[in-house]
């Protein structure tokens, strides 16, 4: 019954009217201001976008932390991959922000609202076994360069995340996982008491390197080949300064 009902969203869904971004490309804006205009929390003056009712003005801010970590990526012919899209705001900014990306997005819902030649969205529950199926057998043999989680927040859904697509993530990536501390103030949200570890926890253990499973023994190795990559690159660009210079 649930997937005929499923069926019969997703007939729905590819017949709503979206939001065409390839008509209007807005150039070197920052991100901060992307977010605002697209209306995800992401941003920092946002009406909440979960609720119909609410006049309320927020956001977290994250376009700091974002710019910061994702400027060098800008330019680059990269493909992005968010889980947990709600109507697509953040979805939208990154196509503007990053010019020569594909953001692939997927999302339980099918809220979606805006298309693009660079958008492929999914209607995919990572707690799903056939959507995950289907999101393998359309997409496993893309590597992602950014890969951002901003799903439910519940810890089970963070370390499910991690463990399906983080092999997909490219050796010079970023995972992002969004208010990954969020279990550790909403009890609600820690669903596996003593069987998974806090995010937090899973970071320290990676510095120590101690309780490792195989996954995050990758994690450890794709971070440090990410340092020798970054630093590698700025010692080019330093040669560069030098070049000219002297
Ligand atoms: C915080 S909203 C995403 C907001 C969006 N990234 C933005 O910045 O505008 C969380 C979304 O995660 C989706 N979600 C929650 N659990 C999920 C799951 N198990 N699989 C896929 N999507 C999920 C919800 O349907 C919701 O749309």
């Amino acid at each position: 019954m649930k997937e005929v009902t499923k069926f019969y969203k997703r007939f729905l869904f590819n017949f709503k009217k979206k939001i065409n971004l390839d008509t209007e490309v807005i150039d070197d804006t920052p991100l901060d201001v992307l977010f605002n205009h697209f209306g995800t929390d992401k941003g920092t003056e946002v009406v909440n976008p979960y609720s119909l009712n609410s006049k309320e003005v927020h956001g977290h801010g994250f376009a700091k932390f974002y710019e910061e970590e994702l400027r060098y990526y800008k330019n680059k012919k990269l493909n992005i991959l968010e889980i947990g899209t709600w109507e697509g705001a953040s979805s939208a900014a990154f196509v503007n922000y990053f010019p020569n990306a594909i953001i692939y997005c997927i999302d339980k819902n099918f809220r979606f609202k805006f298309k693009s030649k660079r958008i492929n969205f999914l209607n995919c529950d990572i707690n799903n076994k056939r959507d995950m199926d289907r999101f393998s057998s359309k997409f496993h043999n893309i590597k992602f360069k950014i890969i951002i989680d901003d799903a439910s927040h519940i810890l089970s859904d963070m370390i499910k995340s991690l463990k399906s697509f983080f092999k997909q993530l490219d050796s010079d990536g970023i995972f992002v996982i969004e208010d990954f501390n969020a279990p550790v103030y909403f009890d609600v949200l820690n669903d596996v008491k003593g069987e998974e570890l806090l995010i937090n926890d899973l970071l320290t253990n990676i510095k120590k390197k101690k309780n490792l499973s195989p996954i995050f023994y990758l994690i450890v190795i794709k971070n440090i080949y990410l340092k020798i990559f970054r630093m590698l690159k700025f010692l080019k660009e330093r040669q560069k300064f030098r070049i000219l210079l002297s």
